[in-house]
């Protein structure tokens, strides 16, 4: 059999889709979003939690998606649409593709406008013009309420994800996670060398792993399993249009938990970092949403070599999301690529304008558009609970559906290329009960929070 490869290429190897997919997955959901989880939800506990569904959920669906892509070799639309109709399915389960490809097109439009604050961050601490101000925590409300500024933050932040994308899969997606994500884990080592001198790494320690069950309530317990698809960037077709560029003959299990890992790894050595350096000041570790915008760069104005510390620390986090928005917008430009026979550079085009458009609309939902609702939230909160809270794990659960109860089970066995049946019947029970059922308890009950509480 002569060996079926995607139009848009290949990786050079299973490293360069460990790096790739990795990139995706570590973003704002590792640095920004699980520490402040965390730190709201008391930590140990919700720790253990997050860590036991990254390993029984997360890890098992990764794995059915990156299957899916490398089986179909194609867009997550076209791929779904025609690994339905081998298995004599429904052509419906196409909207697999579509859902999340338009998932992909709504994160990035806020995701860009957060992403935009930190590269603001990175500019003015090293510019010298953030931390000699007399109030650190309120500059962060100052960046947000002026539109012009959170535009052009956005509007730069859409142009550098917009550049890699159009360059293609060699040029554009490979040779930036070739040089970002080594350079990120260098960043974050040396950060975590730092935060060993600052004497709160061992409390650090303490808060994200002792098992304090009395913190563990049923509200930790479900943005546990949300965030763990949020940080492995599941449910949308990222790591499904990135499986379609993964070489036949490497092993998918052991390329999975190596991401699922790195993924997590990131996220704890991210949060001691932040943990570390709230405790050593004396901060607050349930600060939410603006411990990183806020509380850190209180804690690095006060800090010697905090200009740096800083920098490289909000540099860190602009790489990151960087490669994970390449992620969110891969799947609907290669589709354009495929179906409509759009150059990489037009198809970059025709998804980031308007994609940039709908960002324009998130930032100014921050300031004068802040009277705009939509269910009580602001445009930017409301696409962030969207797609978070309903139509990821709608993915996800659709996708582990697809591969446990519709696909044929010959093909599964054959594109996983099963030697260990023992464990492939694991995998196929979590796919097919484990995983849809404790995704459609957290869903059900995260739209009937919502729906009641607003
Ligand atoms: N995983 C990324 C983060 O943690 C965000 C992300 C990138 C994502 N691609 C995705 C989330 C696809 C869901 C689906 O910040």
């Amino acid at each position: 059999m002569t060996e079926k490869k995607s139009i848009h290429g290949v990786w050079l190897g299973r490293w360069t889709f460990i790096l790739a997919a990795t990139g995706s997955a570590v973003g704002l959901g590792n640095i920004w979003k699980f520490p402040y989880m965390a730190g709201e939800n008391g930590g140990g506990a919700f720790v253990l939690v997050y860590l036991l569904f990254i390993a029984a959920i997360g890890i098992p669906v990764m794995l059915a998606e990156v299957m899916l892509g490398r089986r179909g070799r194609k867009s997550p639309i076209n791929t779904m649409k025609e690994l339905a109709k081998s298995s004599d399915a429904s052509k419906l389960w196409g909207g697999i593709g579509w859902m999340g490809a338009l998932s992909g097109f709504l994160i990035l439009s806020f995701y860009s406008v957060i992403a935009g604050w930190a590269v603001a961050y990175a500019v003015k601490i090293i510019g010298g013009s953030l931390l000699d101000q007399p109030d650190i925590p309120a500059q962060f409300g100052a960046l947000v309420s002026d539109p012009v500024s959170t535009v052009l933050w956005h509007s730069l932040f859409m142009l550098m994800v917009m550049f890699v994308v159009a360059r293609g899969i060699h040029k554009g997606l490979e040779t930036s996670v070739n040089i970002l994500m080594p350079v990120l884990f260098v960043m974050l080592l040396g950060l975590l060398g730092y935060a060993a001198t600052t004497g709160g790494l061992g409390q650090a320690f303490t808060f994200m792993f002792k098992f304090n069950p009395e913190a563990l309530t049923a509200e930790a317990i479900r943005s546990a399993l949300g965030h763990s698809f949020f940080t492995l960037s599941l449910g949308m077709g990222a790591i499904m249009a990135y499986g379609a560029y993964m070489p036949q003959n490497e092993s998918l299990g052991k390329t999975v938990v190596t991401i699922g890992i790195l993924d997590t790894l990131v996220a704890i050595v991210a949060g001691l970092v932040i943990f570390s350096i709230v405790f050593a000041n004396g901060l607050e570790t349930a600060a939410g949403p603006s411990l990183m915008f806020k509380t850190l760069p209180l804690a690095f104005s006060q800090m010697p070599g905090g200009v740096v510390l800083g920098g490289v620390f909000f540099i860190l986090v602009t790489f990151a999301a960087w490669t994970s928005a390449i992620s969110l917008a891969e799947p609907a430009v290669a589709w354009m690529v495929e179906t409509a026979g759009f150059s990489r550079v037009k198809a970059a085009l025709a998804i980031g304008i308007p994609v940039w458009a709908l960002g324009l609309v998130c930032a100014l939902s921050q300031n004068i558009l802040s009277d705009v609702t939509i269910l009580g939230s602001s445009v930017l909160d409301f696409l962030d609970k969207l797609t978070t809270n309903i139509m990821l794990p709608l993915g996800g659960m659709l996708i582990a559906i697809f591969t446990g109860w519709v696909m044929r089970r010959s093909h599964v066995v054959k594109e996983l290329n099963v030697k260990n049946f023992a464990l492939f019947n694991m995998w196929i029970i979590v796919i097919r009960f484990v995983a849809p059922a404790g995704i459609a308890y957290v869903m059900g009950y995260l739209i009937y929070e919502w729906a009641t509480k607003g």
